[in-house]
C-alpha cells in the first residue's frame, strides 16, 4: 500500500466504469466491493434497519480526490458531495501541496468530553472538593461499561468540575468527563459512561443531575495539518507565485478579522471535510458543530486556517480543528459504500482518519482562496455548474457537455437558455 502513488493523471477523462476499475485495482477491492461502487450501495432493506419510517435512500455522487501525500504516504480520498468542483479543486490543491513535500499532520488522542449538569447543590465548594477527592472511584465507575475500549487503552481519563454560579435558573455545576474513545467516534460509549456516573455525582454533590451528554466542542480531540507550498507552484499567467502567495495571505487575514468572511471561509473547509465524513459514514453534523464552536473559542468567530508567506517566500498553511470521527461502529461499518470508502482510504486508526480529514480541509480552503484571490470563483465553478444546468434542462446524455460549453461561451448559464439551445438545436456546427 505504502508505495502507491495517488497521482492519477487523466483519471477524470476516463469513463466511469474504468475509473471504478482503476480504484478497485489501487485499493485491492474484490468484485463485490467494486459492485458496491458501480451500483447503489445501500439497499432499502438495510436503510430500513438504520432509521425509522424509511421510504428509501437518498443517493449522492461519490468521487475520489487524488494527489494527496500525507506524512509521506499517498492516499486516495473518497468524497460524497453534490457540489460541482469540490473534488476537482481539492485534488488540484493537493497537487500543489505535494510539490512542497505534502501534508505534515498530527492528532491528539481521541479524547471526547462528556457533560453532566448538576443543579440544586446546597454547597458548591463542598461539592467540588468531594468530586476532586473521589476522582479515582468516579473514573472507575465511568469505565464500567465499555470493557473493549478500556482493554484497548481507552476509557475515562479525567474528571473536572466547572461551576457556573450565574445562569438563568441559578447556580449549576457542570462535570466534564474526559473519555478516550479509541477508534470509535464514541458517542454511545461516552453517553453510557455519563449515565452510569450521574447517580454517584448526585450523591457526592447532594445535587440533582439532569443532562448527561457528550460535548461536540471536542477540543481535546483535535487534528492538525500543515503544508508549505513552493511559491513557484502558485504562479499563473497573470501573477507570479510570490504575488499569489501574498494574495492568499491577505485572503486569510480577511477571515481572521471578519466573522462574515470567516463563516464562508470555514464553509469552504467543511465542503471537503463533510464530504469525507459522509463517504465514510461519519457524523458530519458532529464535526460541523465542533469546527464552528472551535472557530469561536476566543470569543470571536474566525478562520480555522492560517496562511502566510514564510521566511523563504513560500506559502505556509495550517489548520487545527476538533475531529470526532471513528472507524468502528455506526454507519462506518453498516453502510456498504462507507465500508468500501474506508477500504480505499486504508487508515489504521481514528486519529489517522482525523488527520486525513484535516489535510482535506486545508487543501479545500487553499483551492477556494487561491481562486477567489486570483481569477475569482465563478470561472471554474461555472463550467461545472453549466453541466448541471444542461442536465436540469433535459439535455440528452451525449449533448450535456456541448450544451454546457455553449452556455459558458455565451456566459448565460440558465436553464431557460439551455432549453432553448436543446430545442432549437443551436449547437455549434460540426459538433
Ligand atoms: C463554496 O461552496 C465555498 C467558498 O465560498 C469558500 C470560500 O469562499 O472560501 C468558495
Amino acid at each position: 500500500m505504502g508505495n502507491k502513488s495517488s497521482r492519477l493523471p487523466g483519471f477524470y477523462k476516463r469513463p466511469l466504469a474504468e475509473r471504478v476499475q482503476i480504484i478497485a485495482d489501487w485499493a485491492g477491492l474484490d468484485s463485490n466491493e467494486a459492485a458496491v461502487l458501480n451500483e447503489q450501495g445501500l439497499t432499502n432493506e438495510l436503510a430500513d434497519k438504520m432509521i425509522e419510517n424509511t421510504l428509501g435512500t437518498f443517493a449522492l455522487p461519490l468521487g475520489v480526490a487524488a494527489n494527496f501525500k500525507i506524512n509521506g504516504r499517498d492516499y486516495l480520498i473518497p468524497m460524497a458531495v453534490e457540489e460541482p468542483s469540490v473534488v476537482a479543486a481539492v485534488s488540484n490543491a493537493a497537487k500543489k501541496i505535494r510539490a512542497g513535500g505534502g501534508f505534515r499532520t498530527s492528532a491528539t488522542d481521541p479524547v471526547m468530553i462528556g457533560q453532566i449538569q448538576v443543579l440544586d447543590i446546597p454547597d458548591m465548594n463542598a461539592a467540588i472538593v468531594a468530586i476532586e477527592a473521589n476522582k479515582a472511584s468516579l473514573l472507575e465507575t465511568a469505565n464500567c461499561c465499555d470493557k473493549v475500549i478500556v482493554s484497548l487503552g481507552g476509557g475515562a481519563q479525567n474528571i473536572v468540575a466547572r461551576p457556573f454560579p450565574n445562569t438563568p435558573v441559578g447556580p449549576m455545576l457542570i462535570i466534564h468527563l474526559y473519555f478516550d474513545t479509541r477508534d470509535a467516534m464514541g458517542a454511545n460509549a461516552i453517553n453510557t459512561a455519563l449515565e452510569s456516573l450521574a447517580p454517584k455525582i448526585a450523591e457526592l454533590t447532594n445535587g440533582r443531575t439532569s443532562l448527561r451528554i457528550l460535548s461536540n466542542l471536542a477540543d481535546q480531540r483535535t487534528a492538525t495539518a500543515r503544508c508549505t507550498i513552493p511559491a513557484d507552484q502558485l504562479a499563473t499567467k497573470e501573477y507570479s507565485g510570490q504575488e499569489v502567495a501574498k494574495l492568499i495571505e491577505e485572503a486569510n487575514a480577511f477571515a481572521i478579522v471578519d466573522p462574515y468572511r470567516a463563516a464562508t471561509h470555514n464553509k469552504g473547509i467543511m465542503n471537503g471535510i463533510d464530504a469525507v465524513c459522509i463517504a465514510t459514514g461519519n457524523d458530519w453534523r458532529a464535526v460541523e458543530a465542533g469546527a464552528h464552536a472551535f472557530a469561536a473559542r476566543d470569543g470571536r468567530y474566525q478562520s480555522l486556517t492560517d496562511w502566510h508567506v514564510d521566511e523563504n517566500g513560500d506559502l505556509y498553511g495550517e489548520i487545527t480543528l476538533p475531529m470526532a470521527v471513528g472507524m468502528v461502529g455506526g454507519a462506518t461499518k453498516v453502510h456498504p459504500t462507507a465500508r468500501v470508502a474506508m477500504k480505499i482510504l486504508d487508515v489504521k486508526s481514528a486519529p489517522e482518519l482525523a488527520q486525513v480529514m484535516a489535510a482535506v480541509g486545508l487543501a479545500q480552503n487553499l483551492a477556494a482562496i487561491n481562486a477567489l484571490a486570483t481569477v475569482g470563483i465563478q470561472k471554474g465553478h461555472m463550467a461545472l455548474h453549466a453541466r448541471q444546468v444542461a442536465m436540469a434542462a433535459g439535455a440528452p446524455e451525449e449533448l450535456i457537455q456541448q450544451v454546457a460549453d455553449q452556455l459558458v461561451a455565451e456566459r448565460r448559464i440558465h436553464v431557460d437558455r439551455a432549453k432553448e439551445i436543446i430545442a432549437s438545436n443551436q449547437l455549434p456546427i460540426g459538433q
